[in-house]
């Protein structure tokens, strides 16, 4: 797997991915999501591609104190070969690269399976409670 920046003609694709692996929410709009991402300095969308397929991807920002990744996916039919490790290592390398000392992420309460993959890595639950407020 070769890991490159997302270019605006491969929206499509990666929005294809995040559909593929349950990461869109009618509320949100993933096309508008990857653009914001990609339009800032603090931002970016990395993705992972065997040959022309896009098979993974990862987007990661840094909010001036912490990092962030978000639409962490890979390839239904490429899951369970350390494509998600990669490109998860790949988020950290960007995020340390900017001097950027933690990394955090949300899960959704109901995705269970998820956790073990993060907690592979090395992530720790944190004792917070995530508030938000539409804008
Ligand atoms: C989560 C995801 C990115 C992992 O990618 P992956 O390439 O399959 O993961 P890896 O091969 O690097 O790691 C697999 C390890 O993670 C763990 N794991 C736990 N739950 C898992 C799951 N649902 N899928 C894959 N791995 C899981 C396993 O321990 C596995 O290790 P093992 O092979 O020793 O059993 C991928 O499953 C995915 O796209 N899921 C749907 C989207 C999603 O939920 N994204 C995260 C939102 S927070």
């Amino acid at each position: 797997m070769i890991i490159s920046t997302l270019s605006e003609d491969r929206i499509p694709e990666v929005v294809a991915l995040w559909e593929a692996t349950g990461l869109t929410r009618p509320w949100n709009d993933p096309v508008a999501d990857a653009r914001k991402a990609l339009a800032n300095d603090g931002s970016t969308v990395l993705i992972g591609t065997d040959g022309h397929t896009l098979v993974a991807s990862a987007m990661v920002g840094f909010d001036g104190h912490r990092g962030w990744v978000y639409y962490v996916a890979v390839s239904p039919d490429r899951q369970g070969m350390r494509l998600g490790e990669e490109i998860m290592h790949a988020a950290e390398e960007w995020l340390r690269g900017r001097g950027v000392g933690k990394l955090q992420l949300m899960i959704r309460e109901e995705n269970h399976a998820v956790r073990s993959f993060y907690r592979r890595l090395g992530y720790q639950t944190e004792q917070v409670t995530v508030m938000s407020i539409r804008l």
